[in-house]
């Protein structure tokens, strides 16, 4: 059976008012109207979670964290628990973000963020992707160590149903142009459900979805979801433009 598409909006760091994040949440909104075959996950900057996620919406629009801290409480300045952004209505949170791993995110540190969103019964989405690619493929052995990092702490009923988003680094924050092709990411793709079976066991491969994320645009969003092999998007900087609507009927 084919699994739900997910679509993850990452606010990142925008917009810079509640009043702008409220208009950006309403043209979502209307943008999900025909959307039957897709959830969406908007992931806004935890300071709007609460009141964005008080208004009303559709059944398919859930909200999500850009990050999580792995401790559940206590003298963390700056930090923000699993706890707290469930209590602010998130349901989702991304985690190892490449944003937050070149600013010193290491693969343990994403281990146990991905342990605490799970004990906390947020759903996290376990980010991964190379920084660069070379003829010699180098980049694959890449991408499978940073998922054995992440999952080999974890139980086995944690990783069922697990969702991934691949995101090529050298991809993030370009053009459509400068994404990756549908090809390549359908290569990646079955790259990360064989090195998961390897791991886990192909029963657990078999439940995992598997996003694309970097410079996905309403150009390229088309074809990836035809021919890459993908169970959705995460969508940065597009995700809070005029062109997110076409992205998602595009799906
Ligand atoms: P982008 O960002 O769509 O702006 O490339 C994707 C991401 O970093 O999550």
């Amino acid at each position: 059976m084919k699994k739900k598409n997910l679509v993850i909006a990452n606010w990142k760091m925008n917009p810079e008012t509640i009043l702008e994040a409220k208009t950006i949440f309403n043209n979502s909104r209307k943008n999900t109207q025909n959307l039957r075959n897709a959830d969406l996950v908007i992931c806004p900057p935890d300071v709007f979670l609460l009141t964005l996620s008080k208004l009303q919406r559709p059944k398919n629009i859930f909200f999500g964290a850009q990050d999580i801290f792995y401790a559940n409480k206590g003298a963390f300045t700056g930090e923000t628990s699993a706890s707290q952004v469930l209590d602010s209505g998130a349901k989702f949170v991304i985690i190892g973000h490449s944003e937050r791993r070149a600013l010193g995110e290491s693969d343990e540190v994403v281990a146990r963020k991905l342990q605490a969103a799970f004990d906390s019964g947020l759903t996290p989405i376990l980010c991964i992707g190379e920084r660069e690619r070379d003829k010699e493929g180098r980049h694959l052995e890449f991408v499978r160590n940073q998922i054995k990092l992440a999952l080999s702490p974890l139980r086995k009923k944690n990783l069922i149903g697990l969702i991934f988003a691949y995101e090529p680094v050298w991809a993030i924050g370009k053009s459509s142009r400068e994404a990756m092709s549908p090809t390549d990411i359908h290569e990646t793709v079955l790259f990360i459900k064989k090195t998961v079976g390897e791991l886990a066991g192909r029963d657990v491969a078999q439940t995992i979805r598997v996003l694309y994320g970097g410079s996905v645009e309403s150009e390229n969003a088309k074809s990836i979801m035809e021919h890459g092999n993908v169970d959705g998007f995460l969508v940065g900087h597009a995700s809070i433009s005029d062109d997110f609507g076409r992205i998602l009927r595009s799906i």
